[in-house]
C-alpha cells in the first residue's frame, strides 16, 4: 500500500490505475480506524479493482468546542488496518497540503439538510464536511465513493452535494456496523469511561422502541420522539427525531420512507444512531 502525503502523489497513482482500465473505489475517513470503517473498504474492495482511502482530521468541520485537539490520531495502525482491508493507497495529507492558504471558497448546503439535527446542533459541521467531501471528489475523480449510514445526514449530504455539482462519482451507502450489544461502532466510543460505555446501549434501544411503535401502528412524529427522549432518559439530548430519510424534513403522518435519528451526550462524549423504516 502507497501512503500518498500529497494531492499530485494521490492524483497520479489513481490516474495510473484509471490508465490500467481499472475501476476506482474511495473511501473518505477521518482515522483512528474500526471495523465500521474496515467494511467500507473491503466492499469498495470487492466491487472495484483498485481501492484508495483518506485518513484527514477535517479542521472545518469541527466547531470552537468540538473534539478537533484531542481527536485521536492512531496512524500507525490506521496504516495496517486500510492495508489489510484491502486499501491500495492511502492519502494522508497534512492540514498545509489540504488548505494551504486560508479557506474563502466553501460549499453551503441549504434547505432541512443544512439547517436541521447535526446543522441545528453543531453549526459550520455540515458546510466543512460539505467542503472537505467536495475536494476529496476532485481528487479522486471518476470513482465509486463508499459512506456509512451510521452518519445518515452526512450521506444524504453527500448524495446532494454529488448530484448538484455534477461530480463525476458514485456515492454508496453502507449499512452501521455495530457491536453485540447493539452500539454502532465509532472513533469517539474510545473517549467513553467503563461505565459509559455501559450506558451506550441506550441509544439503540431508543432508536428501536420508536421503530416498534410505527410498526404497532403509530404514525404522529411527536408520540414517536416523546418515545424515543423517553428511553434517552438521564442523557443531555440533542435530538431525537423521525424525519422523512431523504430530506430530513417533517413528515405528519409519518408515511413513506422515514429515518429515526438520535444525538446525545454520555458524560463529555457525544454520540449519534440512526435507524430506517419504510412504511407501505
Ligand atoms: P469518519 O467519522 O472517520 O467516518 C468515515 C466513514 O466511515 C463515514 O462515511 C462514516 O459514516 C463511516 N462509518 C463510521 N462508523 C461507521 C459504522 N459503525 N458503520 C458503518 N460506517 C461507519 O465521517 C467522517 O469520518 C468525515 O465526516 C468524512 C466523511 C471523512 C469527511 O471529513
Amino acid at each position: 500500500m502507497l501512503v500518498a502525503p500529497t494531492i499530485d502523489e494521490t492524483r497520479a497513482s489513481l490516474d495510473a490505475a484509471r490508465a490500467r482500465g481499472e475501476r476506482i473505489g474511495f473511501v473518505p475517513t477521518m482515522g483512528a480506524l474500526h471495523d465500521g470503517h474496515c467494511t467500507l473498504m473491503k466492499e469498495a474492495a470487492a466491487e472495484c479493482d483498485f481501492v484508495a482511502a483518506s485518513v484527514f482530521v477535517n479542521p472545518l468541520q469541527f466547531g470552537a468546542n468540538d473534539d478537533l485537539a484531542r481527536y485521536p490520531r492512531p496512524f500507525g495502525h490506521d496504516r495496517d488496518l486500510a492495508e489489510a482491508a484491502g486499501v491500495r493507497l492511502l492519502f494522508a495529507p497534512s492540514v498545509e497540503e489540504m488548505y494551504p492558504t486560508a479557506v474563502i471558497t466553501t460549499v453551503h448546503v441549504e434547505g432541512s439538510l443544512g439547517e436541521v439535527l447535526e446543522a441545528a446542533h453543531r453549526p459550520g459541521h455540515i458546510d466543512g464536511v460539505a467542503t472537505v467531501v467536495a475536494k476529496l471528489f476532485n481528487i479522486a475523480g471518476a470513482s465509486k465513493m463508499y459512506f456509512g449510514e451510521k452518519d445518515w445526514q452526512q450521506l444524504c449530504v453527500v448524495r446532494r452535494l454529488a448530484a448538484d455539482l455534477s461530480f463525476p462519482v458514485h456515492v454508496i451507502g453502507v449499512p452501521t456496523v455495530r457491536e453485540a450489544d447493539g452500539v454502532a461502532l465509532s472513533s469517539r466510543n474510545a473517549y467513553l469511561s467503563p461505565t459509559e460505555r455501559a450506558k451506550a446501549p441506550v441509544l439503540y434501544r431508543a432508536l428501536e422502541a420508536g421503530r416498534h411503535a410505527i410498526e404497532e401502528g403509530e404514525r404522529d412524529p411527536a408520540e414517536v420522539e416523546s418515545l424515543m427522549r423517553a428511553r434517552l432518559d438521564g442523557l443531555a439530548i440533542d435530538y431525537a427525531a423521525v424525519v422523512d430519510a431523504q430530506t430530513l424534513s417533517r413528515v405528519a403522518p409519518l408515511s413513506g420512507s422515514v429515518r429515526l435519528l438520535v444525538a446525545a451526550r454520555i458524560g463529555n462524549t457525544r454520540l449519534i444512531d440512526n435507524i430506517g423504516i419504510v412504511l407501505t
